[in-house]
C-alpha cells in the first residue's frame, strides 16, 4: 500500500516505477500508474501481482509529464485488475489513487451514485465517482469538487488526483494514512514514505490530517477544508537513497539481520557518551518519573519489544509498566492510573492501531513518547517526545533490526530513568560495556549460521506446526520467535510460557513436533528443561538455545554470555535465521510474505 505522484518531470513513468518498487516492500498484491502527456495522449497501466508484472506491461509509448502510481495491499476487494488502482470515474474524467479505508463508502454509493456502472469493488471508485458526480451536477471545478468529496467522505485516506481535463495538477489530501509532499526545482512529488522519491529530492513537506494540497509544478498549496491557506516550510531528509539498498545480499532480511550488531553500536554512540551518561532529554525523564504507571502500546513485533521493555522498566527503574496490544487497548481501555505515561514502539510510526490510542490518550491530555524508527511520522509528530531507533531503513517485511533497536532504546531509557530516580540497579549499569559485548555475541552467532541451517533443513523444512517455549523473558522471546517463523514460512508456529504447555496444549505435540526452547534465565532453566523432556517423551524433535554459562552437553545453540537482562537480544537471533531459512528451504518470498502489509495504516 503505497502511493507516489509526480509533476514537471520528462521520466515521470520511471520515477513512479522506481518510487513504487521503493515501496514495495510495504506489502503489497496489486499495482497501477496513470500518466498524462499533458497533449492529449495519456496512458492508464495496472495489474495484479508483482511491480515486475507492471514494468511489462508498460509499453515504450506510456510516457508523459505528470503521473500517479499505486501499490495495493487489498482491503475492499479481491486482487484484480480491476481493483487496482488507480480508479477512473465512469466519464473517464478524474484518476485517483487511495490508501486507506473509507467507512461510509455504501451510504455514499446510496445516496449519491445509484445511476453509476461501478467497474470494481473497492471502496475508492465510490470516492472517485463522488468527484465526478459532483463535478457534473454542482458545476464545480475540479478542485471544488475534490474538496466537497472530501467534507462528505469519512474514514482514512491518503488521496492523489488527476483531471484529464487539465492535467496540470495534483490534487492531493490525507487523513489518518501517510503521505508527504516532495519538493524540487520545477517539479513536484508526492509519495507515502520519503523513500521512494530519495532519488528525486530530500525535501519534504508534511500534510496534516484534513488537509488538502493542490501541487503544481511549481507551488505548493497546503489549506484545510475550508479554504484557510497553510504556510509550512520543508524539512530536510538526511538519508542516502543507498541505504535502502541490498548490495550483494540475496534478502533484505538477511542483509537487516546482519546489521544488528552495527546498529547496536551506532545505538551506543547516538544514546550514551563516553563517561556512560545517557544522552536522553531529561524533560521525557521528569515525564516518566512524574508519572506513576508506564503504558507501552504497540502492535507485532513492537508489541514483542514492548514484553521484554517492561522487565528492563521494572528491574532497572523500579516502575510499573502495562504492555498491551494497541488495537484491543484502544477500544477496551482498561481503569487507568492516576498519572499514566505513554509509550508507543512503533517501528513504521504509522501503525493505524497504534495512532487511535494515541489521539484518545491526546484527548485526554496524557503525556506520551513514540519510539520509532521513521522521523516525522505520524506517531513521532503527535507524541510529547520522540526516540529514534537509527536502525536505517527496514525493509524486509518481517521486522528484525528495529526489534533489537527498540530493546536497545527501552534498556537506555530505563536505565536513565532509574539514575534520575537514584535505583542502584541502574546506577550499577555499565550501559557502554554491556551492550558492546552484546554486539560482539551477536556477531558471534551471526557468523555461526550453519548449524542453524541444518537443524531448519532437517526439522522445520516439512513440518506443519512448530513451538517455542520459554519462561519469562524467555517466554516474550518464543512469542516474537514464533511470529517471524508464521510471517515468513507459513508454518502455524506458536510461542508459548513453558510451564502452561502440559495443560492442554501439549495435545498437539505429534511425533516430529519442531520444539524451541529459550534458556536463559537462571530462575527458571531446569523447570523448562523439564518441560523439554516432556515434549520429547511424546515424539517433539527439540533446540536448546542456551545461555553459555547454563549450557550442558548437547545443548544446541549457545548464545555468548552477556548481562542476563540483555539476553533476548542474542535469543532472537537464532529465531530470526531459523524464520530465514525456513521460508528459503519452503520456497517462499523471504522479504515480501503473502498477506502481509510493512506498515499497516487501517484499522
Ligand atoms: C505490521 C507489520 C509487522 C509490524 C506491525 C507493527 O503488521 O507487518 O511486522 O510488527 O505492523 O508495525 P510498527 O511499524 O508499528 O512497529
Amino acid at each position: 500500500c503505497g502511493i507516489v505522484g509526480v509533476i514537471g518531470k520528462e521520466d515521470t513513468t520511471e520515477i513512479l516505477l522506481n518510487g513504487l518498487e521503493k515501496l514495495a516492500y510495504r506489502g503489497y498484491d496489486s499495482a497501477g500508474i496513470y500518466v498524462n502527456s499533458q497533449s492529449g495522449r495519456d496512458y492508464l497501466v495496472k495489474e495484479p501481482g508483482k511491480i515486475s508484472v507492471l514494468k511489462a506491461a508498460v509499453g515504450p509509448e506510456v510516457q508523459g509529464t505528470i503521473g500517479v502510481g499505486h501499490t495495493r495491499w487489498a482491503t475492499h476487494g479481491v486482487a484484480s485488475q480491476a481493483n487496482a488502482h488507480p480508479h477512473v470515474s465512469e466519464d473517464g474524467r478524474f484518476y485517483l489513487v487511495h490508501n486507506g479505508v473509507l467507512t461510509n463508502y455504501a451510504e455514499l454509493r446510496a445516496t449519491y451514485l445509484s445511476q453509476v456502472n461501478f467497474a470494481s469493488e473497492t471502496d475508492t471508485e465510490v470516492a472517485v465517482q463522488l468527484i465526478a458526480y459532483l463535478a457534473k451536477t454542482e458545476q464545480l471545478s475540479a478542485k471544488e469538487a475534490f474538496r466537497k468529496a472530501l467534507t462528505l467522505i469519512e474514514g482514512s485516506y491518503a488521496f492523489v488526483m488527476i483531471d484529464r481535463n487539465d492535467p496540470e495538477t495534483l490534487y492531493v489530501a490525507k487523513n489518518k494514512s501517510p503521505l508527504l509532499i516532495g519538493v524540487g526545482a520545477d517539479f513536484n512529488v508526492v509519495c507515502s514514505d520519503a523513500l521512494a522519491m530519495l532519488n528525486e529530492t530530500k525535501d519534504f513537506i508534511e500534510i496534516h490530517d484534513r488537509e488538502m494540497v493542490t501541487l503544481k509544478k511549481d507551488k505548493v498549496e497546503i489549506e484545510d477544508l475550508d479554504g484557510t491557506f497553510i504556510h509550512r516550510d520543508s524539512y530536510h531528509v538526511d538519508m542516502d537513497a543507498s541505504a535502502a539498498g541490498k548490495g550483494t545480499y540475496p534478502h533484505y532480511m538477511l542483509k537487516e539481520v546482519d546489521e544488528q550488531p552495527a546498529v547496536m553500536r551506532r545505538l551506543l554512540t547516538e544514546y550514551v557518551d563516553d563517561a556512560g551518561q545517557m544522552k536522553i532529554d531529561p524533560a521525557i525523564l521528569k515525564a516518566i518519573d512524574d508519572a506513576d504507571r508506564i503504558y507501552i502500546v504497540a502492535a507485532g513485533t513492537s508489541y514483542h519489544a514492548g514484553l521484554i521493555g517492561q522487565s528492563l522498566f521494572e528491574k532497572l527503574a523500579e516502575k510499573p509498566v502495562e504492555v498491551h496490544v494497541a488495537s484491543e487497548f484502544g477500544y477496551h481501555m482498561p481503569i487507568l492510573s492516576k498519572k499514566p505515561f505513554f509509550i508507543f514502539l512503533t517501528q513504521s510510526g504509522e501503525t493505524a492501531d497504534s495512532r487511535q490510542v494515541l489521539v484518545q490518550t491526546n484527548r485526554l491530555g496524557y503525556p506520551s513518547l513514540t519510539i520509532t524508527n521513521s522521523q516525522g511520522s505520524t506517531l513521532s509528530r503527535e507524541a510529547n517526545y520522540t526516540l529514534l531507533l537509527h536502525a536505517g531503513p527496514e525493509i524486509a517485511v518481517a521486522s528484525t533490526k528495529a526489534y533489537t533497536a527498540q530493546i536497545a532504546v527501552e534498556l537506555f531509557l530505563a536505565v536513565a530513568l532509574g539514575r534520575h530516580t537514584a535505583i542502584k540497579a541502574a546506577q550499577d549499569f555499565d550501559v557502554n560495556h554491556e551492550l558492546a559485548l552484546v554486539a560482539t555475541g551477536m556477531e558471534t552467532l551471526l557468523s555461526e549460521k550453519q548449524a542453524i541451517e541444518d537443524f531448519t533443513t532437517m526439522y522445520l523444512k516439512t513440518t506443519r506446526n512448530a513451538f517455542y517455549i520459554g519462561r519469562g523473558e524467555d517466554y516474550a522471546l518464543s512469542l516474537e520467535a514464533a511470529l517471524k517463523l508464521k510471517e515468513i514460512s507459513y508454518i502455524q508456529a506458536e510461542g508459548f510460557a513453558a510451564g502452561e504447555l502440559k495443560h492442554g496444549t501439549i495435545a498437539l505435540i505429534e511425533d516430529g513436533t519442531p520444539v524451541m526452547a529459550f534458556l536463559t534465565d537462571a530462575k527458571t532453566i531446569d523447570h523448562t528443561r523439564g518441560n523439554l523432556q516432556e515434549v520429547r517423551a511424546r515424539g517433539a524433535k527439540t533446540l536448546t538455545i542456551v545461555s553459555e554459562d547454563h549450557a550442558q552437553a548437547g545443548d544446541q545453540v549457545v548464545l555468548p554470555n552477556v548481562n542476563p537482562l540483555l539476553a533476548p537480544l542474542l535469543g532472537i537471533i537464532p529465531g530470526q535465521l531459523i524464520a530465514y531459512y525456513a521460508s528459503l528451504q519452503r520456497g517462499y518470498d523471504v522479504d515480501q510474505p503473502r498477506n502481509l502489509a510493512k506498515s499497516v495504516t487501517v484499522e
